[in-house]
């Protein structure tokens, strides 16, 4: 399996959240509380279509999600839980993806519930209304404050329980539960393959092997080398 965060994407153009240039060293953290998202959504829908929208619309999967696409469909990736909400592991192929933190792809009402694709709401008057009953619109991935779904984390949890090898690339997994996977598939004897540009928590007291690098050239190669 491969568990993946933000530093993944970042040669797609998406910034990491931590971290030179990060998310949260340009945005307070707390405007992404569900709580104040509800009290203040005029305030927050702006942020979150300048971020999470606009930029994140133009991305294109890049060489370390394509690599792993690859990797699937040579049957030598059982599948994908990443943090991401950008669905560009979807966008490059992978077929087996848990999004443990949601998607920018989904919308859902905070009165009726309903789901929306989020293709099919305009973001021209923020904040979105919901078309079926005029309530407050909500992307759907994870607020701080917010549970994450459970049943991704049972399917996210179940596929590190049958991994024999996790590739960690492109996360500090400083957030939990997410931040947990890797030490499932560790404590069951699997072997943690640990990508990334600078060492992390997970380095000296999990990872079996370090690949220090971008994304985008390390993935290529170690599957160049799993496949030939
Ligand atoms: N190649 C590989 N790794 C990279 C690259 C790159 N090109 N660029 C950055 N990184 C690494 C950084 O060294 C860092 O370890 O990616 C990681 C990015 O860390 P974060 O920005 O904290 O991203 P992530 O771990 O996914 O954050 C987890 O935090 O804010 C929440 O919900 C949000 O899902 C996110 C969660």
């Amino acid at each position: 399996m491969a568990f993946t965060g933000a530093g993944i994407s970042v040669e797609s153009g998406i910034p990491p959240f931590r971290g030179p240039g990060g998310i949260w060293s340009i945005y307070d953290p707390e405007k992404f509380e569900k709580g104040y998202f509800k009290r203040h959504p005029e305030e927050v829908w702006p942020l979150l279509k300048k971020i999470f929208y606009d930029s994140f619309g133009r991305a294109k999967p890049n060489a370390a999600h394509l690599a792993l696409a690859e990797l699937e469909q040579a049957d030598k990736l059982a599948g994908i839980v990443t943090q991401n909400i950008d669905s560009l592991h979807q966008a490059a192929g992978s077929q087996v993806v848990h999004e443990y933190h949601g998607s920018t792809r989904r919308m859902q009402c905070m009165q009726c519930r309903t789901y929306f694709d989020a293709d099919a709401i305009s973001l021209d008057t923020l904040p979105p209304r919901c078309p079926s009953c005029g309530g407050l619109l909500k992307p759907d991935f994870v607020f701080f404050g917010e549970g994450v779904a459970s049943d991704v984390h049972y399917a996210a949890t179940d596929l590190a329980k049958q991994s024999d090898v996790c590739l960690v690339i492109g996360t500090g997994g400083q957030v939990v539960p997410a931040g947990r996977i890797p030490y499932i598939v560790k404590n069951r004897g699997g072997v943690i393959i640990e990508i990334n540009l600078s060492d992390t928590g997970y380095t000296y007291t999990t990872s079996d092997y370090f690949l220090e690098g971008k994304a985008g050239a390390m993935v290529s190669k170690l599957v160049r080398c799993v496949l030939g």
